[in-house]
């Protein structure tokens, strides 16, 4: 009997589902969207029970458009958008507020005062991470705060907590009344509320920012057997696999080594570097956990996170109608040899790795009367490249053994010309693997490895194969140069936010 695995893969956009055979390639690909709710100018949620539902219906249309059966489906592993958090009535299932998401900054008021004379890095020896409104324990103390009765229900213990891999297995994995309550170290990892040498819930964290412990999760490994999926097509078939999806995609491009290192072009990017058994300290770039496998030692990386990048191609369609569809963007920035001087700096939500500032505001700079859309456009794809070299340095500079190699995945890796830019700009080789779609296969990955379809790493490490590869070919100097520019414009963003 043929042996296949599934991945859902609950992100920002959309949730999918995605049937991989024993090779990593992909069979069937089921998906859906959600809304992006804004209630107030930063504000970003999610519908919980559209999610609930739209999971629900990718795992039926995947089946359903192949010709895997059920049974041939031998576990699931589940990866996500990361930080985002929703609370829960643990009888009826129902959420007491959408989830809200991790790009939302409703949090900077109580990230200020969480912060107070120690400063935004006060829990980082604990948990890797600075105070600030990407995670989720903020969000969940801003529920308890503004939501009427959650924080007298919580503490009597009729509340739940989830990131959105904790909210999918507790729904997938029972009736009516929900089934495990559990995380993965990964997405455990994003909350601050763990600590990153035990791997446990950190007493320090979760009194600074009031939450009953009573409300978390289990936090379990990446790869083990969690539970059995109740109430669809595949009945019975364990849930083996959970890792937050930027963690997924190190896994499923088998980054598996100490100082190797990928990164996802999507909405931001986020560039993770593996670091090995040991966590790594760093001021500009997040401490994280890659990855568990069962009961072997975790697997640390570093990882710079960066808002705003596909994004950036979105608002130049969406907001500025400069292009019809995102692969225009490749062909306009083409039409022109460079920008004509001209830096974007996405800031429009703040700036993420390596600044971490909230006060930061976008800028388009240097524009003379010959600018014209292309070099517009070309600017903002540069942006993307611009915004990596930040974070490859911070991560070379705190791991000390500069890496050799950036292996790439996500939407824009379609985008040859800037995947060239890239690695000129970084002066090391951009690879795109042969499956592209690495979150969800890391995620299988996981889920097959703890139900012995797959033995290990070793076989991610056989199944990997490389697509394309683009060299650097301009000559270090200039880029230095245009580098330098770039910096210049970052600083124009900072400090633009007064209050
Ligand atoms: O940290 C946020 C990240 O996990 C979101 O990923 O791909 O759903 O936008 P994505």
């Amino acid at each position: 009997m043929a042996e296949y695995v599934g991945a859902i893969d609950q992100g920002t956009s959309s949730s999918r589902f995605i049937i991989f055979d024993t090779d990593g390639n992909i069979v069937q690909v089921g998906q859906r969207e959600h809304r992006q709710i804004h209630p107030r100018a930063g504000w970003v949620e999610h519908d919980p029970h559209e999610i609930r539902t739209r999971v629900r219906e990718v795992i039926a249309d995947a089946l359903g458009k192949s010709d895997v059966r059920p049974r041939e489906v031998k576990a699931i592993g589940i990866t996500n958008q990361r930080e985002t958090t929703v609370l829960w009535d643990r009888r009826t299932g129902e959420a007491v507020y959408n989830a809200i998401v991790w790009q939302d900054t409703r949090t900077s008021q109580i990230v200020a005062e969480l912060a107070g004379d120690k400063g935004p890095d006060r829990l980082r020896k604990i948990c890797g991470l600075p105070l600030s409104t990407y995670f989720s324990g903020p969000k969940a103390k801003w529920i308890l705060d503004n939501v009427d009765g959650v924080r007298e229900r919580a503490e009597a213990g009729d509340i739940l907590f989830g990131t959105m891999d904790t909210y999918t297995i507790w729904n997938l994995t029972g009736g009516p009344n929900g089934g495990v309550h559990v995380t993965d170290v990964t997405n455990a990892s994003r909350t601050m509320l763990m600590d990153l040498r035990t791997l446990d819930w950190s007493e320090e964290s979760l009194s600074l920012m009031g939450l009953p412990r009573e409300m978390l999760p289990a936090i379990r490994s990446s790869s083990e057997v969690y539970g059995e999926v109740q109430g669809t097509v595949l009945d019975g078939v364990p849930v083996a696999g959970v890792l937050g999806d930027q963690q997924a995609a190190l896994f499923g491009q088998a980054c598996f080594e100490p100082g190797t290192a990928k990164n996802t072009y999507g909405t931001g990017s986020f560039l993770l570097v593996n670091t090995g058994n040991e966590p790594v300290a760093s001021e500009k770039l997040l401490t994280t956990v890659g990855y568990k496998i069962g009961d072997q030692d975790a697997v640390y990386a570093l990882e710079g996170s960066i808002a705003v990048t596909g994004a950036g191609v979105q608002w130049l369609r969406d907001q500025l109608g400069i292009i019809r569809s995102a692969p225009e963007s490749e062909r306009l920035a083409a039409s022109v040899e460079d920008t004509g001087d001209v830096y974007f700096v996405p800031a429009f939500s703040g700036l993420f790795a390596p600044y971490w500032r909230d006060d930061a505001r976008g800028v388009l700079v240097g524009m003379t009367a010959f600018t014209n859309k292309a070099h517009i456009t070309r600017a903002v794809l540069e942006s993307v490249a611009w915004q990596s070299r930040e974070v490859v340095d911070a991560a070379n500079e705190a791991s000390g053994a500069p890496f050799k190699e950036l292996k790439v995945d996500g939407g824009m890796v379609s985008n040859e010309l800037l995947m060239q830019f890239q690695a000129d700009v970084l002066g090391v080789p951009t690879i795109r693997p042969k499956v592209s779609e690495t979150t969800a296969l890391g995620a299988a990955y996981a889920a097959g490895i703890a139900v012995g379809v797959w033995s290990g790493t070793d076989d991610v490490t056989r199944n990997w194969g490389e697509d394309k590869r683009w060299e650097p070919s301009e000559p270090k100097e200039e880029i230095e140069k245009r580098y330098a520019r770039w910096k210049e414009a970052v600083q124009r963003t900072l400090g633009w936010v007064k209050d």
